[in-house]
């Protein structure tokens, strides 16, 4: 994607370090930041300083090669897998990453470890960047097929930030988006703020006012109400991870749009590459949702007058709060899947015939 001109990806490897783009400190100030070592990376995904499932991966291969440069053995490889597995529990795109570097690691010499490591982080990276873009290609085909029976622009609903700084590039539900913008079409975009850490007030309207995008943030609970008075044509989420029957885990309140749109008859598609979906797990209600500090709830961050970032209290000293920060969408709420290799039912079947070798395992 283009910043201020400059093609820039979300991820990359300098020397001996890995460089990335601290999130936290988006829509107001763009950094960059430099990992040294795993606990560098480790501390990145679990504080958010990347987010978004297929990032979170390509950060936890990256950290491996970091632990690889001072320690290559297997004993050292496996504690640093499972230390970087332990920073967030709910995007499988992690374990699934942290366990392809460490069997192509764990199967080599150890000095021929740490090039293998690089090597492999920078291959998991270039495969994500194709993956979505071929999601953009398929989900472009929706959105032209949508464009065909009306005038006006095309109107997209997302929920948090499934653009390209939720991956290395591109993004998944917005690579349709921005496959879009490239083949001319009109396109425009409601963007759900995504409390209680607002990826998409931040990130996600960030990364369309880049791309010269027509949006609108709204309130979460807006959605339903755009829906039922027409102005949705067509819902595109992300995932953390799809269990092997379809069902969905996604940023809390993804739910609530489905059902919204269910109940409105909008179609309600949900982009999905490979490495999130989690074929040994036969539902979602298997999959486990990430409990968060309960200040994401009580407290927001923002700029003040002064250009300061701050954060503020919203809520009584001592009222409680819960912070679950995904949620779970039936697959009968799902009109489909947008993956790599096409759009396909959620369900069974259809994810089985779509990932043969997968499916099989
Ligand atoms: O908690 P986060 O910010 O890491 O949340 C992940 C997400 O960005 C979304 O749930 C997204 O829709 C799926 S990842 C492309």
């Amino acid at each position: 994607m283009l910043i201020s001109g400059t093609p820039t990806r979300t991820i990359w490897r300098e020397d001996d370090a890995v460089v990335i783009i601290d999130q936290t400190r988006l829509p107001h100030e763009f950094v960059l930041r430099r990992l040294h070592t795993l606990v560098d990376a480790a501390d990145a995904i679990a504080l958010m300083r990347v987010r978004g499932a297929p990032l979170i991966g390509a950060t936890a291969a990256y950290g491996l090669a970091l632990s690889t440069l001072r320690d290559a053995s297997d004993a050292g490889l496996q504690a640093a897998g499972e230390q970087l597995i332990a920073t967030r529990p709910t995007a499988v795109n992690l374990r699934w990453a942290v366990q392809r570097v460490l069997s192509c690691l764990l199967a080599l010499p150890v000095e021929q470890r740490l090039s293998a490591a690089w090597a492999e982080a920078a291959v998991i990276c270039a495969e994500d960047v194709a993956q979505n873009q071929a999601i953009g290609q398929h989900g472009l085909s929706l959105l032209r097929a949508l464009a065909e029976k009306k005038s006006g622009p095309v109107n997209i609903l997302t929920h948090c930030n499934a653009g390209w700084l939720a991956t290395v590039d591109w993004g998944t539900a917005l690579a349709p988006i921005y496959a879009a913008q490239e083949a001319g079409m009109a396109v425009h975009v409601w963007v759900d703020e995504t409390r209680p850490r607002n990826q998409g007030a931040s990130l996600t309207a960030w990364e369309l006012m880049q791309a010269g995008i027509a949006h609108h943030v709204i309130a979460d609970n807006a959605g339903g109400h755009l829906m039922m008075h027409g102005l949705v044509d067509i819902c595109i989420v992300g995932t953390d991870r799809t269990a092997a029957n379809g069902d969905v885990a996604n940023k809390i309140g993804t739910y609530l749009k489905a059902l919204a749109a269910y109940d409105n008859g909008v179609p309600f598609y949900v982009a999905a590459p490979g490495p999130s979906i989690d074929f040994s797990l036969t539902d979602g209600g298997k999959i486990p949702i990430e409990q968060r500090d309960t200040d994401e709830v009580a407290c927001i961050q923002g700029r003040d007058a002064a250009g300061q970032l701050v954060s503020v209290r919203l809520t009584p000293e001592g009222s409680p709060a819960a912070n679950p920060a995904f949620d779970v969408t039936p697959a009968r709420l799902v009109t489909g899947l947008i993956t790599e290799r096409g759009v396909c039912a959620a369900n069974r079947a259809a994810l089985a015939a779509m990932y043969p070798e997968w499916s099989a395992t």
